[in-house]
């Protein structure tokens, strides 16, 4: 039975390998559907046809759905570092990670307008 130890070798060997470039990955994926569970604390602001916004006239916010998901993550990036300003989404942006903004991005950029 020698033969298993060179087997369980190269399996271990395989799985390294496997991990690898998850680990050396620079670029979070979005997740569009981590997206949509995410997105309750902008819809009451960003109103998107389909869901109801509470006071769409008392907000005049851009509308983020449909927008490309590189702008929307730029956008937020920009609000969490202060490059852009304005209270509500300097607040909003700070709490989110890399991850939530590629996963909200990815989400609002496929929403229809
Ligand atoms: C309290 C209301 C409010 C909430 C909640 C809110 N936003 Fe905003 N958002 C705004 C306003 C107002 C602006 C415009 C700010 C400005 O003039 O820079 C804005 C701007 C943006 C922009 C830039 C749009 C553009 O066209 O440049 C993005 C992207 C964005 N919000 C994403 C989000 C995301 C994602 C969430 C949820 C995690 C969220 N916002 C939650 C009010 C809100």
């Amino acid at each position: 039975m020698s033969h298993r130890f060179p087997t369980a070798l190269v399996a271990a060997g395989l799985g390294l390998a496997a991990l690898a470039p998850a680990a050396l990955a620079q670029n979070v994926t979005g997740n569009a559907a981590a997206g949509k569970e995410k997105n309750s604390m902008c819809i009451g602001c960003h109103g998107i046809v389909g869901y109801r916004t509470a006071y769409p006239e008392v907000y005049p916010v851009p509308m983020i759905g449909g927008q490309q998901a590189a702008y929307i993550i730029s956008a937020l990036k920009e609000y969490k570092s202060g490059a852009r300003w304005h209270p509500s989404m300097r607040a909003i942006a700070d709490s989110l990670s890399e991850q939530d903004m590629a996963d909200l991005a990815a989400y609002f950029s496929q929403v229809k307008r």
